[in-house]
């Protein structure tokens, strides 16, 4: 049409105007035959593509099958029974019960569980190109109290023409009469079969054959300091004999699980957990949760206690309604020709990852019916630059590089590490620390951030209300890190982690192979008791310009082993000052990266006595138990008065004072001493 325009708009008979019409026809002419063959090639592609969606329905069941995947679903409950693929008449494992193959499950007040049977199914999209199911139990207070956990609940599933897998998604909700509740867990649960998946695939390293289910019964190995955590004597494949198997050590950052599954080897066929998003996951980007397991068991975790404490579950109260959609996540199949294993195996953690991106890249999916699941266009954005004033460090404005920066329900500074109620969204800045969000819901939050080398939390002042179509800049923002006089000295990387600090090598007789990289060390087993290995004859001193945390400060403040015995420890910080102001305020700056039912107390050049600070009682996150490098944030500006100070040799005493178990434990992230502001 624009070239039609063009000629009509010829007036002047110059010969360079002819030679442009000539070429325009010549343009038209060859669109219009590249138009052609786009148009066999579309039809083409038609004739290859996929059959369409089908839903049958029995007495029982329901199956939704098109022609890559047979889904089947129990009818009186909405437990996920079964998939085909491929060669693989069912890849859940068809020995179990109808509600023990792919089912959700709420863990709920003390110790109550309930696997969310619903009660009425609803088609919701039918189509050649889609079937959307909802399964539904509205939650009755006559029926159900005490005896179901107090939500009501809608199962979805979708199977898309050409799609080898089955997405799931669910919502949740609760009205302001039902009973007050605590919600420790929610997640989707998958046993696949046992006697096809065998290896497990939860990183680009962290992959390998895995035992078996029998492996972890009395007669095949050893438990170890809890149930979770055994050694096997005697497994069924003999490589794995004197290896250590535990599910904490698969955890993975929410921000980084996206993608883990499971082989079957003989089929070389591939399940995996595709996660595009996790808005609707608990905690923020650095919560840490369970994956793939021993089972073989695959877990979509939605929420949970794990790494934060109950903190994180105390928002389920009475007379507050609460809705909230968790996921969706796809079920991907996949499968490759059959030939080495190893060769396989790398084109299907290959595949499943370009399957992840793509579906990242279709976030949010337009094709979920869901009113509580918007689609991109009642969703909004917000961005802006973030920088850090630190006068100390820099006369400048410093460009928050790398931070992580989100959105999430309003609250104190940090407050997201335990948020749950609502989503959060979360980007990471660029070198010149711009961000943009995208893909926001609606509603209120607060902006939050932190970042890499500085200590504390950040908050916006203001709260940021997102509504269909919402695009806002929100231009310049400073970040005033807690601060109040030059360093005098520091220990680590205020990053959040123990990373940095030393973690040494696992016992010899209790190594998991999958963690053979060095920055999965801290994952290996019993690195707690290595702390009196390393430290025999007295508890930890650290010389400020001779030590290197690197090597010479544990990763964990955990108690003394002695014997059958724990005892509380006393880490030292010797350092020597030039000059002190007896009447200048001096600060301790300690960021702690986890903390289990501890007490850390400061004293200051005395051993005893009653001590100059105590955090008091803290944390329930278990991350040494866990295998986390950390669990909740905690930062504590401790004034020191210049009085408590002298010129020459000092000592900073840390005693961790808590000590029924090993696991009752800190994690430092940084230590920092500042001098009286100048
Ligand atoms: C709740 O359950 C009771 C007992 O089964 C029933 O009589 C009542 O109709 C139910 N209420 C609703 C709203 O479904
Ligand atoms: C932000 O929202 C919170 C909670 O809804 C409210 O209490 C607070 O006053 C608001 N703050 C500002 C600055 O508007
Ligand atoms: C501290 O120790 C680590 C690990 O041994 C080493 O890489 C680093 O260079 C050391 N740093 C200093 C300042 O000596
Ligand atoms: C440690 O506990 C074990 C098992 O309870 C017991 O046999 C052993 O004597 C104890 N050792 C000491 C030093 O108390
Ligand atoms: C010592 O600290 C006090 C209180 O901050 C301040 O007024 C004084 O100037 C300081 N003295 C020196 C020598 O810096
Ligand atoms: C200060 O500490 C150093 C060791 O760090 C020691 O050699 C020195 O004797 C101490 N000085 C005093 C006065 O205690």
């Amino acid at each position: 049409m624009e070239k039609v325009v063009v000629l009509n708009q010829t007036h002047s008979r110059h010969p360079l105007l002819w030679l442009i019409i000539v070429f325009q026809f010549s343009l038209l002419f060859f669109s219009a035959f590249s138009a052609e063959i786009t148009a066999r090639k579309i039809l083409k592609d038609k004739s290859k593509k996929s059959p369409k969606v089908c839903l049958e329905k029995t007495d029982e069941k329901v199956i939704i099958n098109n022609g890559l995947v047979e889904v089947t679903i129990e009818k009186s409950t909405g437990h996920l029974l079964g998939i085909k693929y491929k060669g693989i008449d069912n890849v859940l494992e068809t020995e179990n019960d109808n509600d023990n193959r792919g089912y959700w499950d709420i863990v709920w007040d003390h110790e109550m569980y309930d696997k969310l049977a619903t009660r009425h199914v609803i088609i919701i999209t039918q189509s050649d190109e889609l079937v959307e199911l909802s399964f539904t139990r509205v939650w009755n207070k006559t029926k159900d109290h005490g005896i179901s956990a107090p939500v009501s609940v809608d199962k979805r599933y979708i199977v898309r023409r050409g799609v080898p897998g089955v997405y799931m998604y669910g919502i949740f909700k609760r009205r302001k009469y039902f009973p007050h509740t605590y919600i420790h867990q929610l997640r989707i649960v998958f046993k696949l079969k046992e006697d096809k998946f065998h290896f497990m695939a939860l990183s680009d390293t962290q992959q390998r054959i895995m035992p078996r289910r029998e492996d972890r019964e009395h007669s095949h190995c050893q438990v170890l300091a809890y149930p979770e955590a055994v050694l096997l004597t005697n497994p069924i494949n003999p490589k794995l004999k004197g290896e250590v198997d535990d599910k904490y050590q698969y955890s993975i950052e929410s921000k980084d699980n996206k993608l883990h599954g499971w082989i079957a080897d003989h089929d070389a066929v591939g399940f995996w957990i595709i996660t595009p998003s996790d808005e609707f996951r608990t905690g923020g980007p650095h919560k840490q949760d369970l994956t793939s397991h021993v089972g073989p068991t695959a877990l979509s975790m939605f929420v949970s206690n794990h790494y934060t404490g109950k903190d994180i579950a105390e928002f389920y109260k009475e007379r507050v309604a609460w809705k909230k959609a968790f996921g969706p996540v796809l079920i991907y199949l996949n499968s490759a020709t059959f030939d080495h294993a190893h060769r396989y195996r790398k084109s299907l953690w290959k595949d499943a990852k370009k399957r992840l991106s793509k579906e990242i890249k279709s976030w949010p999916y337009s094709f979920a019916a869901s009113k509580d699941y918007p689609h991109a266009d009642h969703r909004g954005e917000v961005s802006g630059q973030l920088l850090v004033r630190d006068k100390y460090l820099h006369k400048q404005l410093m460009k928050a590089k790398s931070a992580f920066v989100g959105l999430a329900a309003p609250g104190r500074a940090g407050s997201w590490q335990t948020e749950g109620k609502g989503y959060q969204f979360w980007t990471q800045t660029d070198k010149a620390g711009r961000f943009s969000i995208k893909n926001v819901r609606r509603g209120k939050y607060n902006l939050y951030a932190w970042v890499h080398g500085f200590i504390g939390n950040y908050k916006l002042d203001r709260n940021v209300s997102v509504h269909t179509g919402y695009k806002k800049n929100l231009g310049t923002l400073i970040y005033d890190p807690p601060r109040s006089g030059p360093t005098l000295w520091e220990i680590g990387i205020p990053d959040r982690t123990a990373a940095e600090f030393f973690i040494p090598d696992p016992n010899p007789t209790f190594v998991n192979s999958i963690l053979n990289h060095d920055d999965e060390k801290f994952r290996q087993y019993g690195l707690w008791d290595r702390c009196s290995d390393t430290y025999p004859h007295h508890d930890l001193v650290f010389k400020v310009g001779a030590s290197n945390y690197s090597r010479d400060w544990f990763f964990a403040h955990v108690p003394r082993r002695t014997g059958n015995d724990t005892k509380a420890t006393t880490w030292k910080i010797k350092f020597k000052l030039q000059e002190v102001n007896k009447s200048g305020k001096y600060t301790l700056q300690m960021a702690l990266a986890a903390a289990n039912f501890a007490e850390v107390q400061v004293r200051i050049n005395k051993p005893d006595g009653s001590p100059h600070f105590t955090t008091n009682r803290i944390g329930y996150d278990n991350a040494v138990a866990r295998h986390g490098i950390h669990g909740l944030y905690r930062l504590y500006s401790i004034n020191v008065p210049g009085k408590r100070l002298r010129v020459g040799n000092n000592t900073i005493f840390l005693t961790q004072t808590r000590c029924k178990d090993e696991f009752m434990a800190v994690m430092y992230d940084y230590i920092r001493l500042e001098g009286p502001a100048v």
